[in-house]
């Protein structure tokens, strides 16, 4: 069995769809989502589906031992970044080499970055006057959103949407194809 993590800062709408895909998985399971935000919606969904939750301060984050410890308890195989806002540590990238994988709601390398999160993702792809946007699921490595890409998929951008229907769009994209991109790659490893 694949035990899988998933991090989540905010709402958890991936967070839900990846353990709806995993539930009765003959292979991979969602053991255990963390978040850096005690208030965050991910730890209802958590609580919801009897997962365990772990909420950590971005000072925990960066205590390797701790960390690690945890980890271990849980027999955490993979991890998956879905709305977590925290960059991952270079000891964390180590432990998992192309074990922990992000989504981003634009088509990298364009829209990534810091500060690139959210509603300021669609805001920029309306600004720049895209003609079409996407998703892209890729490696995590010390730097946000630069690790090698796995999957991406587009969407158009029509001249009359608004940064509310490209974000509505693109997450429409993230919950069809963010678990099945998760299973194909933990059946290769
Ligand atoms: C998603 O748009 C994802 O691409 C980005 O953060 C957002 C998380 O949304 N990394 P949700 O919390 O899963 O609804």
């Amino acid at each position: 069995m694949k035990r899988i993590a998933i991090f989540a800062s905010g709402t958890g709408s991936n967070a839900k769809k990846i353990i709806e895909y995993f539930e009765g998985h003959p292979d991979i399971q969602v053991v255990l989502v963390v978040s850096n935000n005690k208030k965050a919606k991910v730890l209802d969904i958590a609580k919801e589906f009897h997962i365990s939750s772990l909420i950590i301060s971005r000072l925990e984050l960066k205590n390797e031992s701790y960390i690690l410890e945890k980890f271990s308890l849980f027999s955490i195989d993979f991890i998956v970044l879905a709305g977590f806002l925290l960059l991952i540590p270079k000891y964390l990238v180590s432990h998992f080499p192309n074990r922990i994988i992000n989504i981003h709601p634009a088509l990298l390398p364009k829209f990534g970055g810091k500060g690139m999160y959210g509603m300021n993702v669609h805001k920029a792809v309306k600004e720049q006057a895209e003609k079409e946007t996407g998703i892209t699921i890729h490696f995590v490595n010390e730097k946000y959103d630069e690790g090698a890409i796995i999957f991406q998929a587009s969407c158009p951008v029509l001249p009359e949407y608004s940064p509310e229907q490209i974000a509505k769009s693109v997450r429409s994209l993230e919950h069809q194809y963010f678990a099945p991109t998760i299973e194909r790659i933990l059946k290769r490893t």
